[in-house]
């Protein structure tokens, strides 16, 4: 029972909060980088199957690490009430965070799925290079907003800003 009531909880949460995040925003990183880059070596027509293959083992994991971040997000949030700093100028890291989180919810859960490989497999069909090209787009904005968020958090904790 006292060892229990000194268990480090916020700390735990917060060790796999951030694991949650390198692994998620790392593959992304990579994706973009690697990946969809050395997707142009392949015949044109070959790129988007190729990425909607390598997309679907990751994206697997992606769906996890997403509900992992968000649910160790939460506990702490609630743990270290920090409720009354969502929506202040000095919350704005906290924001970044939930917002971020919400929109890859509704990208890996219900856009992705309902319409989006749908439509990548159709735009592929036309025109592989061109469908490769917006994928490259696409993810590097979700990148660049990533590095922001996690760059945000990290001085948002540090009382910076
Ligand atoms: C529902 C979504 C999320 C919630 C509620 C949430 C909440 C939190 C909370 C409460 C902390 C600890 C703050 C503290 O120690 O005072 C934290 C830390 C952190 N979060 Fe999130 N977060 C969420 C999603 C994200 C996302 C999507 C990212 C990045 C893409 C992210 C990156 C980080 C980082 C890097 C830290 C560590 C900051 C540090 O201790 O230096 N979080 N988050």
């Amino acid at each position: 029972m006292t060892a229990l009531a000194h268990f480090p909880v916020v700390p735990v949460l917060l060790a796999l909060h951030v694991l949650s995040v390198i692994i998620w925003v790392g593959g992304m990183a990579f994706v973009t980088t690697v990946v969809l880059p050395a997707l142009a070596g392949l015949p044109a027509p070959e790129r988007i199957p190729a990425f909607l293959e390598i997309e679907r083992r990751f994206g697997l994991q992606a769906r996890i690490w997403v509900l992992v971040a968000g649910a160790t997000g939460g506990a702490m949030w609630a743990r270290l009430r920090l409720t009354a700093l969502a929506g202040t100028s000095r919350g704005l890291w906290l924001d970044g965070m939930i917002a971020f989180w919400a929109f890859f919810m509704l990208l890996l859960f219900v856009l992705e799925p309902m319409f989006l490989q749908r439509r990548l497999r159709a735009r592929g069909d036309r025109d592989g290079e061109a469908a490769r090209r917006l994928l490259l787009r696409g993810h590097a904005v979700l990148l660049a907003l990533a590095v922001l968020v996690v760059v945000g958090a990290v001085l948002g904790v540090q009382g910076v800003g």
